[in-house]
């Protein structure tokens, strides 16, 4: 997504609301957002400290920063604190807010000001805007006081609100708190004569939005479109996260002491706003939803990164690394507990789901990416006497698959642009030995699969003969060629996948051939397990299997009968594994976009630094980003490759190679002859190449991080 180069300021970006609405909006706007006393920093969004109640400062930086938007969502929240110090709540409420106000007076700049529910007084409930203000509580006293000094401009929105979300902090708003509670098996009290409309942060922003591109001005009740009391709320929390309700319990407001009085019907009507906006808000069915959605694609976990930046800075930061979650854990848990933790359903299931989602036919799952490009070989027929291609720029089990089945490795220069096989370069090494080709996706980023099927294709007329195509894919789970998943074989015979904990998701070790053809799937299945079949009609000796039936009748399958057809191995996967796989294939989707938002961090910080070439995205594909590879003009930058990154190790930074050139490895040199020179474009990448980490569990502050510490380690040595 593009900005739309303006700018928005947000106050209190440290806060629930602020924090949330900086994530909503960072794509469409260049974002500063200040804080007090709780340092954040967000990767995209530039985050400062600062006092309010300076305005000499504040003036200064919002003339300079020159925001179209300011979201005010700096304020003292916490009601019976604000009774308790009505001082501090004036200034911060109220002072504050009339400092912004007369800092952009007669200026072009949108004021948002987040007001609250508690401007009211909650005996009648459905509250509308021209209902009258009567707040129980110095809290909403000084909301209300707020909204006051902002009603002198005229370009201003005021939204009385009241909201839950994920927090950055460790507060927690009501829905965060009841889910606690629920996990913790708590009992919760949940008020059943305290009514509110509570909203989703997230819904709040997207309205919000529409509010400004609306040019929206006034004052405006923005809540959930139904209300519900705090009781009804934790019941539907616990229902929506399939938790038992049985620990919530009804109970009177009354009965707790609070300092400050508070309003017993907080209900929002929002008709004015729907009707200025044409606009449905949602219920708060609806908002919890959303909240649990969010909840699902891990939210929570990204914005919880934000957090954590300033702690991990002892952390040790991985060039990759599986990401669990509590979903996966439970999976695994619940196979455990189960009768069959191998051979069982669950293996069925994430085959099910795996070829799903890549649009393959057929998908057959093993203990390894190395195993699945074996028996996808032997499925091909290869053996001694055959060759078998592919690039140099990869990891060994893309060639040993050859090997492994007695046939030459065989290796096709790579294209200097995308770092993956050069389809030209494929069509000369091609001869009528050839059984295979196995194009490897490099970092995610798909092989011109177009050019390399048809030079195939042309190949095998020429030479009469079955070529295969296998991609290795091991590197491309959820990438995208020609607008085709990577893995549909839309290209090719047989794709493979690997499923190590670096990969996009993981079993732990495993992997999966994926392939479109029915005859190919039963020999895969095969090979996976010692060439042994259970299947009737595989059987050679009939007349073993089979025993006579009582007299007249077909004859009987002998029950504990099984043949072995070819020779197999033991490539099978577990159940425990296929149910790990299944849960991470959920969350494949968020897990690409995380991926995506570091890769578009790093292009925008390294993209200016000469002698660092970003990657090379091809327009006919849509690439995962498993590796983000960094091509380093070493002698330029007067740094060798050991000494960066045994600097950046020092610092905590794990940096990797991918690869080596596998025609120069020496086992491929002593046994088939290949030696340096065989691949120069390939050997010239080598001498440039660094993959630095990416993986989805990065914290923003350790993207920022590795940025830092790489411009360092340059800076230092040159
Ligand atoms: C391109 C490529 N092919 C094959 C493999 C082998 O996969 P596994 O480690 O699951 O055996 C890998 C592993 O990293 C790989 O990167």
């Amino acid at each position: 997504m593009k900005k739309n180069n303006e700018r928005m300021l947000i106050t209190g970006v440290s806060g629930l609301l602020g924090n949330n609405l900086a994530y909503y909006f960072k794509n469409k706007y260049e974002i500063l957002g200040f804080y007090c006393s709780h340092p954040v920093s967000m990767a995209g969004i530039k985050t400062e400290k600062l006092d309010l109640l300076d305005k000499s400062s504040l003036k200064k930086i919002i003339q300079e920063f020159k925001p179209s938007v300011i979201i005010h969502c700096a304020s003292l929240a916490n009601v019976d604190r604000c009774e308790n110090d009505p001082e501090i709540a004036s200034k911060i409420n109220v002072l504050s807010t009339k400092n912004i106000v007369e800092i952009i007076a007669n200026k072009d700049t949108t004021l948002v000001y987040i007001s609250s529910d508690s401007v009211y007084d909650g005996v009648l409930g459905n509250f509308s805007e021209i209902d009258s203000i009567n707040p129980l509580n110095c809290y909403g006293r000084t909301k209300y006081e707020g909204e006051l000094e902002v009603l002198k401009e005229e370009n201003c929105i005021i939204f009385r609100t009241n909201f839950f979300g994920w927090n950055i902090q460790d507060k927690k708003s009501i829905g965060e708190w009841i889910l606690d509670e629920l996990k913790a098996g708590r009992q919760i009290k949940g008020f059943n004569d305290a009514y509110f409309s509570s909203i989703y942060t997230f819904e709040l922003a997207k309205v919000i939005d529409i509010a400004i591109q609306n040019q929206l001005h006034g004052v405006y009740n923005c809540g959930s479109a139904d209300s519900c009391s705090k009781y009804e709320f934790s019941l539907k929390i616990a229902n929506r996260f399939s938790f038992e309700s049985k620990s919530i319990v009804p109970s009177s407001i009354d009965d707790f002491p609070f300092k400050a009085k508070r309003g017993k019907n907080l209900s929002l009507n929002v008709s004015k706003l729907q009707k200025s906006l044409d606009y449905r808000l949602p219920t708060i069915d609806q908002s919890i939803d959303e909240f649990y959605k969010d909840y699902r694609c891990g939210l929570p976990k990204i914005i919880a990164q934000d957090r954590l930046e300033n702690r991990k800075e002892s952390i040790f930061i991985p060039y990759g690394k599986q990401y669990i979650d509590e979903n996966d854990i439970q999976a695994v848990a619940e196979v455990l507990r189960s009768e069959r933790i191998t051979q069982g359903p669950k293996i069925v299931e994430f085959e099910r789901k795996l070829a799903e989602y890549c649009d393959a036919r057929y998908a057959v799952a093993v203990n390894s990416g190395t195993s699945a490009l074996h028996i996808a070989c032997l499925v091909a027929g290869v053996e001694q006497g055959d060759e078998g291609i592919t690039s140099p720029i990869t990891f060994v089990a893309s060639a040993n698959c050859f090997v492994s089945c007695n046939a030459r490795p065989v290796f096709a220069d790579i294209d200097s642009k995308t770092y993956n096989i050069d389809p030209w370069e494929i069509k000369k090494k091609i001869t009528n030995k050839t059984k295979v080709v196995i194009p490897v996706h490099l970092a995610g980023q798909s092989c011109d699969m177009e050019a390399i099927q048809k030079i195939v294709r042309e190949k095998e007329k020429e030479f009469s003969t079955k070529i295969f195509i296998i991609e290795d894919a091991c590197h491309a789970l959820g990438s995208y060629y020609n607008n085709k998943k990577v893995g549909s074989c839309a290209y090719s015979d047989l794709t493979v996948m690997s499923f190590h904990p670096v990969k996009h998701i993981t079993t732990g070790e495993g992997g999966a051939v994926l392939t479109n053809d029915e005859m190919l799937y039963n020999k895969l299945k095969l090979f996976r397990s010692h060439g042994i079949t259970n299947n009737p009609k595989e059987f050679i000796y009939d007349d073993h299997a089979f025993q006579n039936g009582i007299s007249g009748s077909k004859p009987l399958l002998s029950p504990w009968y099984y043949e072995q057809v070819d020779l197999g191995y033991n490539y099978r996967i577990t159940d425990i594994q296929s149910a790990l796989g299944t849960s991470q294939l959920k969350r494949l989707h968020a897990i690409r976009k995380r991926r995506r938002e570091i890769v578009d961090t790093y292009n925008q910080d390294f993209s200016h630094i000469e002698g660092i070439q970003t990657p090379y995205e091809s327009a006919k594909g849509d690439s995962n980003f498993h590796l983000y590879i960094l091509l380093f003009d070493f002698k330029k930058l007067g740094i060798t490759r050991t000494q960066l990154m045994t600097e950046l190790k020092k610092q905590g930074i794990q940096t990797q190679v991918h690869y080596i050139p596998v025609h120069t490895q020496p086992y491929f040199q002593k046994n088939f002859g290949t030696s340096w020179g065989d691949c120069p474009i390939a050997e010239e990448y080598y001498q440039r190449c660094l993959s630095i980490p990416l993986f989805p569990a990065m914290t923003n502050g350790d993207v920022k991080r590795v940025i830092d510490k790489i411009k360092n380690a340059i800076r230092k040595w040159t």
